[in-house]
């Protein structure tokens, strides 16, 4: 997947992420106990590393082994990618309690395995792990970026329990949950990336944030369409737990028994799955691709303006790659 990202980037791209992968073991597993187990193991069990990435190109040259290049903004972009990574992963085990999501990357999640009590409490040691490699590097612009997002990223979280199953999420309720609950993250992790080669981090974080929010959209027609073997958890899930997202609404535009269906009522895979059928049926997911397409492309244009090509293209990259997956 990075190979172009990497031929744009530059070769120290790769290093980095490995340097970011030692670090998140490192991080999530300081001592030898249970917790350190269950922590360590829920790291090596992988994900895109998409946010790290992200941090990495932000920082460009200054994070690389070249002209312009320092240890010191090497060290801080990888503690950067290691803590947002850690919050990600953090929240994607309370996300799974908050969803009873069963399957996550291809296995069942901890949630299914070990249950709630585990899943919550991994995941508020791992999002501890994150702040404390954030306080390694003493930079509490960095520490106070990754709390805020965390904090958006929880309240994203509440609205969406709070709005499930309700008919009358509008388009602008959902857009700015999505931007809490994964916008944030994308925007802290750009940020940190800029921070680290002592750069306005501002338009970055802007440009992070709206292909933050295209990863959502995309990833909810994902759930629409996509068979369980490309995405690592069933259709319909997303119906299933009552989250009422862009494909669905759209579609109740068009098909009046959609737009009638309580939501409560669908209770079983077979019923979800056919209910993503109906909404792929009305051009919904196809409409969401497009408007997730819209926000990568207004996410390019706030990107600063001087920028090097280097950066712009593998941004770009990154950009077009959350709204086909290919990343
Ligand atoms: C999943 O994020 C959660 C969303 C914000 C949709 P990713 O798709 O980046 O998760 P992994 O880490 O690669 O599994
Ligand atoms: C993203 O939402 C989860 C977080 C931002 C924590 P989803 O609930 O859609 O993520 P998946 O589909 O479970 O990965
Ligand atoms: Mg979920
Ligand atoms: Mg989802």
């Amino acid at each position: 997947m990075v190979a172009p990202i990497v031929a744009a980037a530059g070769a120290h791209v790769p290093q980095a992420l490995a340097q970011v992968e030692d670090e998140l073991r490192r991080a999530a597993a300081p001592g030898g106990t249970q917790l350190d187990r269950a922590a360590l193991e829920t790291v090596a069990a992988g994900g895109k590393r998409l946010r790290p990435l992200l941090a990495i190109i932000v920082a460009g040259r200054a994070a690389g082994d070249g002209p312009g290049s320092s240890p010191a903004a090497r060290d801080a972009v990888v503690r950067g990618g290691a803590a947002v990574e850690l919050v990600h992963t953090a929240t994607l085990l309370h996300d799974d309690v908050l969803d009873a999501g069963l399957l996550r990357r291809g296995a069942p999640t901890t949630f299914a395995r070990d249950g709630r009590a585990a899943a919550t409490c991994l995941g508020d040691a791992l999002l501890a792990a994150a702040f404390t490699t954030l306080a390694a590097g003493g930079d509490a612009d960095a520490i106070r970026i990754l709390s805020d997002a965390s904090r958006d990223l929880a309240h994203g979280e509440l609205l969406q329990r709070e709005d499930a199953w309700d008919a009358g999420v509008d388009e602008a309720r959902y857009l700015y949950r999505c931007g809490l609950k994964t916008g944030a993250l994308f925007d802290a992790a750009a940020r940190l990336g800029a921070l680290a080669a002592g750069e306005d981090d501002e338009p970055f974080g802007r440009f992070a944030a709206a292909i933050g929010v295209a990863f959502q959209l995309f990833d909810d027609v994902l759930d629409v369409v996509a068979p369980p073997e490309q995405t690592g958890k069933p259709r319909g899930s997303d119906l299933l737990d009552g989250t009422v997202t862009l494909p669905l609404l759209l579609a109740r535009e068009r098909d009046r028994e959609l737009a009638a269906l309580d939501l409560r009522g669908i209770t079983t895979s077979e019923a979800a799955a056919q209910v993503c059928d109906r909404i792929a049926a009305t051009g919904a997911t196809e409409r969401t691709e497009e408007r997730a397409r819209e926000l990568v492309a207004e996410g390019v244009r706030r990107l600063p303006a001087g920028l090097d090509e280097a950066r712009r293209t593998a941004l770009e990259l990154v950009a077009r790659g959350v709204v086909d997956r290919r990343l």
